[in-house]
């Protein structure tokens, strides 16, 4: 697919070099993480039974006869998006990012000089300020956002406001 893509403007392919860069995209951008993500969440629906039948009375009743399930089913299904961001939650295949000051700067007194390189670790967002009592239990359901009014859609991910996945 890659091999036969060409640009819109010039109609050219790729070169080998981007070709590569496409390549270690789709393995360790994609692949790993969505890897990671679904490992997690398997084990954790094995440990949590009573969050596995949810799920599993929510796929029975949307997707009858076993069907497989196409992106256009997906909002169908609410509770299997809350047991994926949950088990992200609590075990974020990307749980660590760089970033570098581009100018000085100072958060809660803690001064930044500009070129600093800093990291955010979203395995350290798990806070009962954030995520209500029991922040580090698996609770997929929609109880956990009504406790949490404090909850951001970048809660566990603070440094990736401003820059999002392809
Ligand atoms: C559960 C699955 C995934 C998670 C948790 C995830 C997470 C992230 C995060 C947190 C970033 C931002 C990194 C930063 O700002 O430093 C990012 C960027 C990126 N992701 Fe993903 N990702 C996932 C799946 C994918 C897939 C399937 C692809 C492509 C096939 C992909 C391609 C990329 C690319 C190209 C960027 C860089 C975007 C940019 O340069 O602005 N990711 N991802």
């Amino acid at each position: 697919m890659l091999l036969d893509a060409r640009y819109e403007d010039d109609g050219q392919p790729m070169s080998e070099n981007q070709l590569l860069d496409e390549l270690n995209i789709l393995l360790v951008a994609g692949h790993e993480t969505s890897a990671n993500a679904l490992a997690w969440a398997f084990s954790l629906l094995a440990h949590y039974p009573e969050a596995q039948r949810q799920l599993r009375a929510e796929i029975a009743a949307q997707l009858p006869g076993s069907q497989l399930v196409e992106f256009a089913d997906l909002p169908r299904l609410p509770y299997a998006l809350q047991v994926v961001q949950e088990a992200m939650r609590l075990y974020p295949p990307a749980w660590i990012m760089d970033r570098v000051a581009t100018e000085a700067d100072e958060f809660r007194g803690c001064l930044l000089p500009k070129a600093r390189c800093f990291r955010s670790i979203s395995t350290a967002c798990t806070t009962t300020l954030i995520f209500g009592p029991m922040p580090k239990c698996f609770g997929p359901s929609a109880l956990r956002r009504v406790l949490c009014p404090r909850r951001r859609p970048t809660a566990t991910c603070p440094l990736a406001a401003a820059r999002g996945c392809a």
